[in-house]
């Protein structure tokens, strides 16, 4: 089967990025001149998903806002001739119909924010972006996943070698180190301490999921932190069905922490020939005063 839906939670409460997310979802932080939730909807249209469904909670309607016409600023810049940027905001603007938005009415975990998309999603494969984790890659990850997931048709997560000492940060795969990118699955662990670790390959935020996941997350069983989480809930599924681990080509950014948000803006300015040689001789200067 096919994956034409992707499924963005954003319910979450983004503790880590207090206090600017206070009043703005995390996903609206700008990573240059564009909110990380448009970057990761990009990598998903440019995969061919169809149909994108966002899971929101409270003060998330600058997302909505965001992906919609904004008649008054149209006309401003209409009537300025700033075709270029009216263009860009313009085209923001999906089709209706096909940007669907539902609530999580609590923020009760991410395994619990994609079992609020079940209605949406019906029975067929999908995909599960975390717009927190801003991935630069010549083809879109998810398009890469997408490819592998046409031969394998099973559920596929998207994986990191992370340091070994960090593995309490992340869900953990019990697996071999890849071959040609994909590794078998024989378990995966929600956050264990790294004596506990069964491997340092982490889960990263893209996911293409079987649509018996929404069986398992509907006992709503709780894990680390008292959340539902679908790490958890892809260890039941794999009594049943095979779960590949897949390693992106590309380069990640952690933006749910200051530092990987950081290094996210300085990565994508540094691309960009309008900000480049500005922003690199004021890092040349920076760092020689620091030594
Ligand atoms: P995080 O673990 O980063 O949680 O969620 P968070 O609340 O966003 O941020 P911190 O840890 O408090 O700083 C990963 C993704 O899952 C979504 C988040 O919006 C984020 O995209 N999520 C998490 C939900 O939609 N609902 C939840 O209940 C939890």
């Amino acid at each position: 089967m096919q994956v034409r839906k992707a499924v963005f939670p954003v319910a979450g409460l983004g503790t880590r990025f207090l206090p600017a997310t206070k009043a703005m979802p995390k996903e609206m932080l700008p990573v240059v001149d564009k909110p990380l939730i448009q970057y990761a909807v990009e990598e998903a249209l440019n995969a061919g998903i169809s149909e994108i469904i966002f899971v929101t909670g409270r003060s998330k309607q600058a997302i909505e806002d965001h992906f919609d016409h904004f008649c008054e600023l149209e006309h401003t810049l209409m009537a300025r001739s700033k075709d270029a940027l009216l263009k860009e905001i313009t085209l923001l603007v999906p089709e209706s119909g096909t940007f669907i938005y539902t609530r999580q009415n609590e923020p009760l975990g991410l395994g619990h924010a994609i079992w609020c998309a079940r209605k949406i999603v019906g029975n067929e494969p999908f995909a599960v972006l975390l717009a927190d984790d801003l991935m630069k890659s010549e083809k879109p990850v998810l398009k890469q996943m997408i490819e592998r997931f046409e031969s394998l048709q099973s559920s596929l997560v998207c994986v990191e070698e992370v340091d070994p000492t960090a593995t309490a940060s992340y869900g953990i795969l019990d697996a071999d180190p890849p071959k040609d990118r994909i590794t078998r699955v024989r378990g995966l662990v929600e956050k264990p301490a790294p004596a506990e670790a069964p491997s340092n390959l982490a889960i990263i935020g893209r996911y293409i999921l079987t649509p018996e996941i929404f069986d398992i997350l509907e006992r709503k069983e709780t894990g680390a932190g008292g959340e539902i989480q679908i790490t958890d809930a892809m260890a039941r599924l794999l009594a049943t069905q095979p779960i590949y681990g897949y390693r992106y080509e590309g380069e990640r950014f952690d933006c749910g922490t200051k530092v990987g948000f950081q290094m996210a803006n300085l990565s994508y300015a540094l691309d960009r020939t309008d900000l480049r040689d500005r922003l690199l001789s004021f890092l040349r200067g920076t760092l020689n005063v620091c030594g």
